[in-house]
Order: structure tokens, then sequence, then C-alpha cells
């Protein structure tokens, strides 16, 4: 189980985004994605569950291959593929729905459930997961716009969450929370690798510190240096990180 690129190029237009990326992610883990603003972070991560297929003018060459099978060529699933990788974006993005529909969503259009009762005890679950479940009670079926930023975000890994994906992408996914906030959901990612496999853009270097067991340097749309947090953080082998890692750039 595991995601891994092979000589993965990426181009919009006419700009090569991704040039040449080998990597492989370990499964039930956190690989924190880090590298200046442009680098091609966020281009990756839509690679790996294929949302960049939206992006206008988009070529992919080389593999992305999840679990062994090539994502990009071999006709997979796209339905099926974004069940399995979750994806949690920068700002949270609730349905316009109820909080219960909101979770309820990605249960019902991949028919988990016969009975009802099944998907209301799958909710409350998943929402009791990201510490959401006490602190709406009672208002499980009022517009989930309603939540507070900070909720809205933990109420989408819920809704990710819900369809039980293998992997969890995440987009910078702290960076509009308030701090506290944004010490929860981090809080969550930490507790959620032991059944998941964690990708997470990481909009801050300490955050990466704190939580990374293995890192990704990326810098104008390649990857310079991989593997273990403490290997990359403590012993950089390129110059290039060396330099992101003392501040020069961000
Ligand atoms: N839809 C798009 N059209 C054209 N260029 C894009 C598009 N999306 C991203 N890019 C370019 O790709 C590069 C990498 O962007 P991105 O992956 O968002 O970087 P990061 O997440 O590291 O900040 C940037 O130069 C950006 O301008
Ligand atoms: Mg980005």
């Amino acid at each position: 189980m595991s995601i891994e690129a092979q000589n993965l190029n990426v181009y919009i237009k006419d700009n090569h985004i991704l040039k040449d990326v080998n990597i492989r992610l370990p499964e039930k883990q956190i690989t924190c994605i880090i590298g200046p603003s442009g680098c091609g972070k966020s281009t990756l991560l839509r690679t790996f569950n294929r949302l960049i297929d939206s992006t206008e003018g988009v070529k992919i060459e080389g593999k992305v291959l999840v679990d062994g099978q090539d994502i990009i060529h071999s006709g997979a699933e796209i339905t099926e593929l974004r069940r399995k990788i979750g994806l949690v974006s920068q700002r949270p993005c609730p349905l316009p729905m109820s909080i219960f529909g909101n979770v309820a969503y990605g249960c019902r259009i991949n028919r988990m459930f016969k009975k009802r009762k099944q998907l209301i005890y799958h909710v409350q679950k998943n929402l009791r997961d990201v510490g959401l479940l006490d602190e709406i009670k009672g208002r499980m079926h009022t517009p989930a716009a309603r939540l507070s930023i900070g909720q809205q975000q933990r109420l989408c890994l819920a809704r990710s969450l819900a369809v039980q994906p293998e992997y969890i992408l995440a987009d910078e996914a702290t960076s509009a929370l308030d701090p506290i906030s944004s010490k929860t959901v981090e809080d969550l990612f930490v507790s959620l690798k032991e059944r998941y496999t964690i990708i997470m853009v990481t909009h801050t270097l300490r955050q990466a510190l704190r939580i990374a067991d293995n890192v990704v340097f990326m810098y104008l749309g390649q990857v310079i240096e991989a593997g273990p947090a403490q290997q990359v953080f403590n012993h950089p082998q390129e110059e290039l990180t060396q330099k992101y890692l003392a501040g020069a750039f961000s």
C-alpha cells in the first residue's frame, strides 16, 4: 500500500510545473511536503487523486502508482480513487447542507449502508472522531455553514473519513484556522496516522518539524530531497535544502 510517483512530469499549458518527480510515500505515516510558495506542492497533491484533471491545458507524463496501479493511464475509476484518497483543502468547503448531510453525503453516493440507523451511527462516529459530536449536540440538522471555520474544517475531515479512505491528502489544511483550531486539527492528523497514510502540504516549517515522519522538499517543480524527517531536518544532503531550512527563502 503506497503512493509512488515515477518520472512524473506535469505541464499546464506551456509551463513545466512538476519536473521528473520520483518519490514513494510510506504508509501509515505522516509525510510533509515542504518548499517555497509556487514550487508545485499543491499540483503534486492534486495529481495524486486526479483533481488536477479539472485544470485547463494540463498534460501528465510518467506514472502515479496507487497500491501498484497506475492511476494516470490505467483508466482508474475516479469516484473510487477519490474515495480511497481523501483531500482536505486549505479553506473548509462544507457542502450547502446540514452537518449530518455533509458527513452522510459520500456514504450515500458510495451506497455504504442499507439502513438509516447504520448511517446515523456512522455519521456520529465520524463526528466523534474529529471531536465535533459533543460540540454540536442537538445541531446535527442545522446548516454546516453556521459552524466556526475551525469546526467546518474538522467537519470536512469527518466527511473525508466517513467514506473510509486509505490516504488523506491535506493541503495547508490548518492555514486558515486560528491557533487553537489549528492545533486541534494538527493533533487530529497525528492521531489518525495509525489508521491512514497522511500526506500534508505544510505551510510552516515549524508544523512539519512537529509532526512529520517523512519529508519531501520541493523547489521549482523538482523534488530536491526526500526521506525520514530526522534525516532531512538534521542532516540535509542538498545545499538547497540546507538553505531552505536555514530560512534563506520562504
Ligand atoms: N491552473 C493553473 N494554470 C497555470 N499555472 C498554474 C496553475 N496552477 C498552478 N500553476 C503554476 O504552477 C506552479 C506550482 O503551483 P502550486 O502547485 O500551486 O505551488 P505551491 O502549492 O507549492 O504553492 C506555480 O508556478 C503556479 O503558478
Ligand atoms: Mg499550494
